[in-house]
């Protein structure tokens, strides 16, 4: 019988896990996709798209804007507009906070009055880092709570381009401005404290539009994409449960074919090495401007490490696994300046810390990161998934380390935001015997 995906699941499996699979397509990239491809001169065709509800979600927002988006041989055409028009209807962003960001800068330059909302959990994550600045541009929008938080109310017009200096690392927040300045008079440009992922980068120059990056900072001028051709690659951040599960459950070998490697990315592969995991990369190769390989991991004894600084933004959505496989590593891993994962889909922090400590893991919070001492075989547990999918799939797999007791997920509607198959490959992995 399949799996259910909505309601509560019981998970109970064993590893080792061994196989190789491919995982869907990159979420950030597919977003951008949809979204730049809405606001190009010519059509966009993209192979490998993300199916699932995040990336609906910013399929059914380009529509609204005058895009049309159809499917054939397994190619998603996205079909611009003259021009992007005023939404007839409120944008439901779902639970996507990267449709929210990016459509705000978007709809900034846009003429016409839009609002974006989202479900509960998008409703308590913070807009106020693209209110600011887009602000500064001359943009008049406004949301929730004194501009905290969604629903966003944007009413577009003129935009001059500004120099923004960004106080977080945050991939959504330097595309909102990146895009607004699409829109502006003269040269926008954003810096960094840490380079954040760049795939909006690549993708605009990709589409013919000059992007300039010099150090931390990127700048853009008024320009269009032309549109163009994406094959998105594997989504390293659906990957990373299989290969961190693999590293940390003994006898497992695990590849993950043609799976998104950009270094902005990779922060994951490196925690890996450092921890002593077997890490292999084969057929490396760059296609439609992102890189991808077939990464292979093996079980190996892991020791624990320190993850802070610049590879934080590298890795930021792979943390609570990396939290997991923590658990199993002699020695104390120590994770840092990720404040970050607490406005994620939720307070990461607070719910891994809470359920890997009952689960029976040595862990210790900070306001910024944990230590975590092991190794711990855990316990089974019920887990409460709060609308977050990266919470669900992280406890599905210290499932493996609890001696076959049972992890209890409440509710794994949220797994299909950005990974419907994962419970299928997670099965296909443990039941593939050598
Ligand atoms: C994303 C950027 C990151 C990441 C999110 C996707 C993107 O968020 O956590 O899952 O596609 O730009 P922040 O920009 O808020 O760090």
């Amino acid at each position: 019988m399949a799996a259910p995906t909505t309601g509560p699941l019981s998970c109970r499996r064993k590893g080792p896990l061994r196989g190789a699979i491919s995982v869907p397509g990159d979420k950030s990239i597919s977003h951008r996709a949809l979204l730049f491809g809405a606001l190009s001169t010519g059509e966009t065709r993209v192979t490998g798209l993300l199916d699932a509800e995040d990336v609906h979600s910013t399929r059914k927002a380009v529509e609204r804007l005058g895009a049309t988006v159809s499917t054939s041989d397994g190619e998603v055409v996205v079909v611009p507009p003259e021009r992007l028009r005023e939404p007839d209807d409120v944008i439901d962003c779902g639970n996507s906070g990267t449709s929210l960001r990016l459509l705000t800068g978007v709809l900034a330059g846009i003429p016409g009055l839009s609002v974006l909302t989202g479900d509960a959990s998008l409703r308590r994550r913070p807009v106020r880092r693209v209110i600011e600045p887009l602000r500064r541009m001359g943009a008049n929008l406004s949301a929730r709570d004194g501009d905290r938080l969604p629903p966003v109310v944007v009413r577009g017009g003129p935009l001059r381009a500004t120099r923004h200096v960004l106080e977080v690392a945050s991939a959504q927040v330097k595309s909102a401005c990146l895009l607004a300045g699409l829109f502006a008079e003269g040269e926008t440009s954003v810096t960094e404290p840490e380079r954040s992922r760049d795939h909006t980068e690549r993708m605009l120059r990709g589409m013919g539009v000059p992007v300039r990056t010099d150090g931390l900072t990127v700048s853009v001028g008024p320009s269009r994409p032309r549109g163009g051709r994406v094959d998105v690659p594997g989504d390293i951040s659906s990957g990373a449960f299989f290969l961190c599960a693999a590293a940390a459950a003994p006898g497992s070998e695990v590849t993950v074919r043609g799976l998104g490697v950009n270094p902005t990315r990779t922060g994951i592969l490196d925690v890996l090495a450092a921890m002593g995991a077997g890490l292999t990369l084969a057929n490396e190769r760059e296609v439609a401007g992102e890189p991808r390989a077939d990464v292979t991991v093996r079980a190996a004894e892991l020791r624990g490490t320190e993850i802070r600084g610049a590879i934080i933004p590298r890795l930021i959505d792979e943390l609570p696994v990396v939290m997991v496989m923590a658990t199993q590593a002699r020695g104390r891993t120590v994770i840092r300046d990720a404040k970050e994962l607490r406005v994620k889909e939720s307070d990461r922090l607070a719910a891994m810390g809470e359920t890997l400590a009952a689960a029976g893991a040595r862990i210790e919070l900070f306001e910024d990161g944990c230590a975590i001492d092991g190794p711990t075989p855990l316990r089974g547990v019920a887990v409460r998934t709060r609308l977050d999918h990266r919470i669900a799939m992280s406890m599905a797999i210290a499932q493996l380390f609890a001696g076959g007791e049972e992890v209890l997920l409440d509710d794994v509607a949220c797994v299909a935001t950005s990974f419907p198959s994962f419970f299928d490959l997670l099965d296909a992995l443990v039941g593939a015997r050598p």
